[in-house]
């Protein structure tokens, strides 16, 4: 279906160019030139439609990219250790030494529109039947723990991104892009270790030539611009749906929030956890967040069950 659609779009793109060729001697440029194909592409004149939520421009890391200090300085306090500086770029290097120079991406184009579906852990998502939607988007992030098998008319099957960090880590399929969030330098050194002592023939927790890096100014700009400061640091799902809206043209998210009897619990356990609470994340303000992106059409959201 999807596929007919897109040929659909590219053969009326074709007809649409063969008349403006004809016309070309008549041709004005137009103001501004479309970033995607979707009906709306996000971040349009670099701005999103809530004021003052402006594009990061590195939210993954690159080789080369230098951290600012005052970024570091703000990274560092999330899991103090004691270390420095010169220790988290030497760290950041060994990393590169192992994954791509630059994070494997798509670029936007006018003529394509790239969507995501960031699909979170809630237990409001048993029942949803959501799985073929979800599975229908270009890109499947899951997040930390998340994963299908038993809950596919749910959550669905595919994972394009899996989102983790040292302590959520889980063997991911390896056609699966690891994004991995860093809070600590012992992170990078368990990213060099697991990446260095693969065991061989065994399959491993993750294929290294498809993995990036999330970039530490970046969590810091969610926690101060898009969660103005709000708790400690932001949770990884709400970093991950931040991330969906830079990679993607068209965000879907879902299974975020409490499930229908106020319980915040994840959708693999059997019975709901009454413990588990959003720790230092500052969980109704990012519910908020994305109830509000919502409203401004900003992101499609899907509250599930
Ligand atoms: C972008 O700028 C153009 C020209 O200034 C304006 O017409 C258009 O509405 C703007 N788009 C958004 C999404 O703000
Ligand atoms: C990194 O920087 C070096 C030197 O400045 C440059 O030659 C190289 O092309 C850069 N690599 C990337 C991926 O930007
Ligand atoms: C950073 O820490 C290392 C030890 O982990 C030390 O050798 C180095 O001198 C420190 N550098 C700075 C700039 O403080
Ligand atoms: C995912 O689900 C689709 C449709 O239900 C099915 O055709 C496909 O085989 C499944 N893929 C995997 C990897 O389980
Ligand atoms: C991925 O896994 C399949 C089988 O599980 C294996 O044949 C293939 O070589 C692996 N690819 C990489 C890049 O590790
Ligand atoms: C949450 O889950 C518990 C345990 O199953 C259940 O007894 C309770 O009714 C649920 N709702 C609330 C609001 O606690």
């Amino acid at each position: 279906m999807k596929t007919i659609v897109r040929l659909l779009i590219f053969f009326l793109s074709v007809s649409g160019i063969c008349v403006f060729l004809g016309e070309v001697s008549r041709y004005v440029p137009p103001q501004e030139q479309r970033s995607c194909a979707c009906d709306r592409c996000l971040f349009e004149n670099d701005t999103l439609a809530i004021e003052g939520l402006r594009k990061f421009p590195q939210p993954l890391l690159s080789r080369n990219y230098s951290l600012p200090e005052e970024d570091y300085n703000w990274w560092k306090r999330l899991q103090p250790e004691g270390r420095n500086i010169s220790d988290y770029r030497k760290n950041m290097e060994r990393v590169f030494q192992l994954i791509p120079d630059n994070p494997p991406l798509e670029a936007s184009s006018p003529g394509r529109c790239r969507t995501c579906a960031v699909v979170g852990n809630s237990r409001n998502l048993l029942k949803s039947h959501y799985g073929l939607f979800i599975d229908f988007q270009d890109y499947v992030i899951r997040i930390n723990r998340g994963h299908s098998k038993g809950f596919e008319s749910d959550v669905g099957n595919r994972t394009t991104h899996h989102v983790m960090y040292l302590e959520s880590a889980s063997q991911i399929d390896n056609t699966t892009h690891p994004v991995l969030f860093t809070f600590k330098i012992r992170d990078l050194e368990w990213i060099t270790r697991v990446l260095s002592t693969q065991p061989s023939g065994k399959k491993s927790l993750f294929n290294k030539d498809l993995a990036m890096v999330v970039n530490p100014a970046f969590m810091r700009n969610i926690h101060q611009v898009w969660l103005q400061k709000k708790g400690a640091y932001p949770s990884t799902g709400f970093m991950a749906l931040v991330l969906a809206l830079h990679i993607c043209d068209e965000v879907h998210v879902f299974g975020f929030g409490a499930d229908s009897d106020g319980n915040w619990s994840h959708y693999w356990e059997k019975v709901p956890n009454k413990k588990i609470k959003t720790g230092g994340h500052p969980g109704n303000v990012e519910y908020e967040m994305i109830e509000e992106l919502a409203r401004h059409q900003v992101l499609k959201f899907y509250t599930g069950w």
